[in-house]
């Protein structure tokens, strides 16, 4: 059984090589900013009810026989052993979440040193987590969206002002102390790599890791009025900001802490907020790249192969950039099983297909 698991995972991982190696081609750098634009795009209402949605419960995976465990006897979340993944939970994309669980253990070598921090902003949540993954370490953080409505400033589009896609932001305040390091990753992505390799990525002295991408135009995700006081664009003065996605991020969390970071993202929020006029347009983005921008460790871009949601034109479809595959993104106003259920998927949508263990409910 366990070796059918095993050989599955890398079964899949496999196709994925296939399907993805020669023919295809990068999509032109605009095109990928505008599409990294609307990446956090939800619909603003949601009719989706906890109680309608089931799934199927996924094998246990287990650790391999070389996977190390703690020597120092520590157990929970504080045992050094473990790999720290944060992710959010809402009913909307609580699909796309549990199928992003489901990538990762299944492509690990060690799925038991896996501890999730699952952030949510509602009720009920925890027991669907625990019935669908059975043995699955993890941990349920409320985040009070009151903590973010007076920062969130309306924005070009409602469905970015979400109070849960600001949660990123208080990882250091929500998780435990004893985790100095965490991974967090959006709810429309797939792993088909380890994900103890994006772990084990060395930040330097950078507080966060992330794929950056320079060729992208990063003026344009502020405005004018920002770049022309230089009160404000003096903030990149000495730093050769570049583009990067929050949707995967590697967080040294004790230097977050000790820094301070959640205070000064709030800063730029509250800028935003009070300014005669806006400094930027787009919702949880701006902030991280006012703050961090130019002082990313950067990380190998096979670890976001983003844009796979399409801009916001219905049935637009991606291809992936060039290059090695380790994580696939469908940032964007598209996602794959809304795509898949209306029968009108886009070619790369039938690689997240194998990791949805959505049950329709008879
Ligand atoms: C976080 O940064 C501190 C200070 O630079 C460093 O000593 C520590 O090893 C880093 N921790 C992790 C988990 O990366
Ligand atoms: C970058 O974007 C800004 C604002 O949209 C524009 O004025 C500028 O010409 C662009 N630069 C390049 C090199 O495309």
């Amino acid at each position: 059984m366990l070796w059918i698991i095993r050989f599955s995972g890398f079964f899949s991982a496999a196709m994925v090589m296939i399907v993805l190696s020669p023919s295809l081609q990068s999509f032109p750098p605009a095109e990928a900013i505008r599409s990294n634009m609307d990446y956090h795009l939800r619909s603003p209402t949601s009719s989706n009810s906890l109680d309608k949605i089931s799934f199927r419960k996924s094998p246990v995976f287990r650790n391999a026989d070389e996977c190390r465990s703690s020597t120092l006897g520590k157990s929970g979340v504080c045992d050094p052993s473990l790999v720290h993944v944060a992710i959010t939970l809402d009913v909307e994309y609580l699909r796309g979440s549990i199928a992003a669980v489901y990538s990762i253990i299944q492509h690990s070598k060690c799925p038991e040193n896996v501890f999730f921090h699952f952030l949510v902003s509602e009720n009920g949540l925890e027991t669907l987590v625990g019935s669908t993954f059975p043995e699955l370490k993890f941990k349920v953080y409320f985040f009070n969206p009151e903590r973010v409505r007076s920062l969130i400033s309306s924005s070009v589009r409602q469905a970015l002002e979400q109070p849960l896609n600001y949660a990123r932001n208080y990882l250091a305040d929500l998780l435990e102390p004893c985790v100095k390091r965490v991974i967090y990753l959006d709810s429309d992505l797939v792993l088909v790599d380890d994900i103890s390799k994006l772990w084990s990525t060395s930040l330097g002295k950078k507080t966060i890791g992330a794929p950056e991408y320079c060729h992208a135009n990063f003026t344009k995700y502020f405005t004018e009025y920002f770049w022309f006081d230089r009160k404000f664009s003096g903030v990149f003065s000495g730093r050769n900001p570049c583009y990067f996605n929050t949707g995967v991020m590697v967080i040294n969390l004790s230097k977050w802490r000790r820094f301070g970071y959640t205070r000064r993202i709030e800063r730029w929020m509250d800028i935003q907020k009070t300014s005669p006029s806006r400094i930027y347009e787009l919702g949880s983005l701006p902030p991280f790249l006012l703050v961090f921008a130019g002082q990313v460790a950067p990380i190998k871009h096979r670890w976001n192969q983003h844009g796979l949601g399409g801009d916001n034109v219905r049935g637009s479809c991606r291809d992936l950039h060039q290059g090695a595959v380790s994580l696939l993104h469908w940032s964007g106003s598209g996602k794959p099983w809304l795509r898949l259920d209306s029968k009108q998927p886009c070619p790369l949508d039938s690689l997240w297909a194998p990791y949805d263990l959505y049950e329709q409910s008879t």
